[in-house]
């Protein structure tokens, strides 16, 4: 027993150090991790099982184990280069059946196992790069990757390619092939995958040392359909460009040279080796060209086929004016040239005028001033006759000077963007020709009749253009994006236009009426501006016109503020917002309601009365309080009207005429006339030495003589004297005294009171009652007013 409880504390223990040692990746979405640069040790936890892409590239794993891609079962995307991997478990990918990417590339793999693939049936791309594996496995490895299409290997050991290697690869479409160590190469081994659209291979070693290599390589994927990229080459003497008359053998029609150093003699060399071949582009990229001997520069006269040259970040450390000097004779053979971000800052006219056939000019991101491009463009007067495009985008252009052009009458497109014109001209001389102008990023202020009335592409953005009015009647596309745009230009001035970019302006609204003047209009891109989210507009997005191309998430509200900073399609106005005008007269009736309403209660549970009550009472509180003498009444009578008979008949001539008589205070005679009957109540009570409440189910029912009470109750509580006298004329059932008067019924309860009594007998005894109750010691004088009026 003891060791079975010993043996489930190690397993539980090893199962938490198993758990603990699953590290977290800090940076998930919801369905994407990039973890990569964190340092991590080995494949973190899962935060859930909806991930489909994991990228772990630049951490320190070492091992791949079994377990590490249970929780990853959806996994699309895995990309695990540049780690110190060893070893991966043969089952660590089973679960993986969905993985379409898998990036294993410059890692320390020394062998590559068949079993990691075995479930990948989902696989496209694998990329196997700069390991340390001498073989591609032990033959068919690759097999049961039906649908992998682009396929990366090699590395600084590889040694050998069999052609078991490549068994059931059938859909490949890309290699990517790193052999710059390759000692062996069996003949087919490549050709058996049938044609591939792109083919790179990094020979470097083999180039120098075995030639015959390249070539069995060469012949194995050299193919018309074929783009042949050589890369990670240095390419010195002319023997060492000879394999490459396999290309022109198997009738290769696309060459790149990228990220590989040649010299000029090695250049001229494969130029000989490819005269008269099938070759239509050949490019230079990110290549570094060494001049060894201008002697050697004698060109071959037959290029048939070459159509197009691209040169891209080719560098000529020892020359002055590259390209255009060295290839020279070559731009005349072709139709399409791109010089790209080549330092090129001089091309002479006398090239210009020999090149008859170029129809294409790409000379983006160079140093061309305006006086170059005008010696390039021979001042307008003279050859690049049948010049169709030209890119002159990012150089060092200041003027437009359109005149270079209008000689040139098949020009269709001119792209002159990211130049710093800062103005346009008032007008221009363009060839009737042209239909494409790019004008994007050249700091234009506005726009004037310059703009050639035969565009039908016109891009003018990121400028600083506060209104676009130029009447274009055949334009059909305008970019305007990334200027200040505050209103959709009139739409009647673009008849043909379908399709207009008007991003991250300062466009505040539009509306079915602005876009209705837009006949042709087929899709708007309007994201990115400041809208004013007016009811009206909201509701023209939720049924447009037009098709929005751009993401309706960049279509953000900036007022009114309920909703700035919500989108557009999910932004709801109140109904107060939207029907103003009738959202604010049902609000002031509402108030009215309320107001009349409250004036109501309040006059019916007299707050006016009781709010100055409480004034007075406040007010008398802080005065002193009349000594006895300087009290004028012996008491204040409250009583209701209905029982002011038996006041006048029995109690008046009772208490006032006997010796000595007692100073009462009637409403009726001693109130003074005019004064509020508030304050004449109140003055009564202060001055009186008693307040004599004459009960009866009259005074319940008598508003007035409630607030008596009322204030005599205050004073009751607050000077907790005793100046209170209650007479109760008829007999009341306490029970049937209505809630309002719970004050009368507490003080029923709290004092005894003198009744009336039936029995005339008893009268006498009740008057002495009275008066005893009454009495005080020295008399005030209570003055005497008739006829006050109620
Ligand atoms: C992950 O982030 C790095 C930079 O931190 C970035 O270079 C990489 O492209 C990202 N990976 C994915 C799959 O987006
Ligand atoms: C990874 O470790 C290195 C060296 O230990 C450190 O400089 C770096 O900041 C760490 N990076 C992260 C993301 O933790
Ligand atoms: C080469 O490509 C062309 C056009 O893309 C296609 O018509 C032709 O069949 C392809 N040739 C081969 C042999 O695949
Ligand atoms: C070159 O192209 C032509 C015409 O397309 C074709 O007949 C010829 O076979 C190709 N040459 C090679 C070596 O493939
Ligand atoms: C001109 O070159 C720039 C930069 O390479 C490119 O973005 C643009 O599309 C080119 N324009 C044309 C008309 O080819
Ligand atoms: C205009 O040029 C810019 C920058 O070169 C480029 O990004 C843009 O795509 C071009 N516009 C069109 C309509 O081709």
């Amino acid at each position: 027993m003891r060791i079975l409880t010993f043996l489930s504390f190690v397993l539980l223990l090893m199962h938490q150090s198993f758990s603990l040692s699953r590290a977290q990746c800090r940076s998930c979405e919801q369905t994407s991790c990039n973890c990569s640069g964190q340092n991590l040790t080995t494949v973190p936890e899962a935060p859930s099982t909806l991930i489909t892409e994991l990228d772990l590239s630049f951490n320190r794993l070492q091992t791949i184990v079994k377990n590490d891609f249970v929780a990853f079962s959806r996994l699309q995307s895995l990309i695990v280069n540049n780690n110190r991997i060893q070893k991966i478990h043969d089952e660590a990918f089973v679960p993986l059946t969905n993985l379409e990417k898998l990036d294993l590339s410059f890692n320390r793999l020394a062998t590559l196992s068949a079993g990691w693939f075995e479930n990948l049936f989902s696989l496209h791309h694998l990329n196997l790069l700069g390991n340390k594996y001498k073989m591609l496995g032990q033959g068919n490895v690759f097999q049961p990757l039906k649908s992998l299409r682009t396929l990366h290997f090699g590395g600084p050991d590889l040694q050998s390619v069999r052609k078991s290697d490549f068994s059931g690869l059938s859909v490949l479409e890309e290699v990517v092939f790193d052999g710059k160590n390759l000692r062996y190469y069996a003949e087919g081994s490549l050709r058996q995958i049938g044609p591939l659209k792109f083919v790179t291979l990094g020979l470097n070693g083999p180039f120098w040392g075995n030639q015959k290599l390249v070539e069995a390589i060469l012949s194995d994927v050299v193919h018309q359909n074929t783009t042949l990229t050589f890369t990670d080459t240095w390419f010195s003497t002319e023997d060492q460009i000879l394999p490459l008359k396999m290309a022109h053998r198997g009738g290769a029609t696309s060459i790149i040279f990228k990220d590989v150093i040649l010299t000029v003699s090695a250049t001229m060399a494969f130029l000989h080796i490819m005269s008269d071949s099938n070759l239509t582009k050949l490019a230079l990229v990110d290549t570094k060209l060494l001049l060894s001997s201008l002697r050697s520069i004698e060109y071959p006269q037959h290029f048939n086929c070459l159509e197009d040259i691209v040169l891209k970040n080719v560098g000529v450390p020892q020359f002055y004016n590259f390209p255009v000097f060295f290839l020279g004779p070559l731009v005349g053979m072709v139709r399409r040239v791109s010089l790209l971000n080549c330092k090129l800052f001089l091309w002479p006219c006398e090239y210009s005028a020999d090149y008859s056939n170029l129809e294409y000019i790409d000379v983006s991101d160079n140093l061309l001033s305006d006086l170059a491009f005008s010696e390039m463009m021979c001042d307008g007067n003279g050859g690049l006759w049948t010049l169709q495009t030209i890119n002159v985008s990012r150089n060092h252009l200041q003027s437009i000077n359109s005149q270079l052009f209008t000689k040139l009458n098949k020009l269709k497109n001119i792209d002159m963007s990211g130049n710093a014109f800062h103005s346009l001209p008032a007008t221009c001389y363009w060839p009737p020709s042209l239909q494409f102008l790019n004008l994007s990023s050249t700091h234009l202020p506005k726009v004037t009749t310059c703009l050639p009335v035969t565009l039908r592409i016109l891009d003018l953005s990121d400028n600083d253009l506060t209104v676009f009015n130029v009447k274009l009647p055949f334009l059909t596309e305008l970019y305007i994006s990334g200027n200040k745009i505050v209103t959709l230009p009139d739409g009647v001035l673009y008849p043909r236009l379908t399709f207009l970019s008007i991003q991250n302006n300062d466009l505040q609204t539009f509306s079915s009426k602005t876009l209705n003047h837009y006949s042709n209009l087929k899709s708007l891109e309007a994201g990115a501006n400041k809208y004013i989210c007016s009811c009206d507009f909201l509701a023209f997005m939720t049924s447009p016109r037009v098709t929005f191309g751009d993401d309706s998430k960049s279509y953000v509200c900036d007022s009114p503020d309920a909703v700035r900073g919500s989108r557009v399609a999910e932004a709801r106005l109140s109904v107060f917002e939207c029907h103003t005008a009738l959202a604010f007269s049902l609000l002031c009736s509402g108030f009215l309601v309320v107001f009349l309403l409250v004036a109501g209660l309040c006059h019916k549970f007299s707050v006016v009365w009781y709010l100055k009550m409480t004034w007075y009472w406040l007010r008398a509180k802080r005065k002193p309080k009349l000594k006895k003498g300087e009290l004028e009444y012996d008491a204040f009578v409250s009583y209701s009207e209905m029982d002011s008979g038996w006041v006048d008949a029995h109690l008046v001539p009772e208490l006032e005429q006997t010796e000595p008589p007692l100073r009462l205070c009637l409403h009726k005679r001693d109130f003074v006339p005019g004064g509020w009957i508030l304050d004449n109540i109140m003055e009564a009570i202060e001055k009186s030495h008693k307040t004599l409440f004459v009960l009866s189910p009259h005074f319940v029912s008598s508003e007035w003589c409630k607030y008596e009470l009322d204030y005599t109750h205050f004073r009751v509580f607050d000077q907790n004297d005793d100046t209170v006298v209650l007479i109760l004329l008829e007999p009341i059932d306490k029970e049937t005294i209505p809630k309002k008067f719970c004050k009368l019924r507490r003080l029923m309860n709290s004092r005894t009171y003198l009744e009336w009594p039936d029995d005339d007998d008893q009268i006498p005894r009740f008057w002495h009652s009275l008066k005893t109750a009454i009495k005080r010691p020295d008399n005030g004088n209570c003055v005497r007013f008739d006829n006050v009026d109620f």
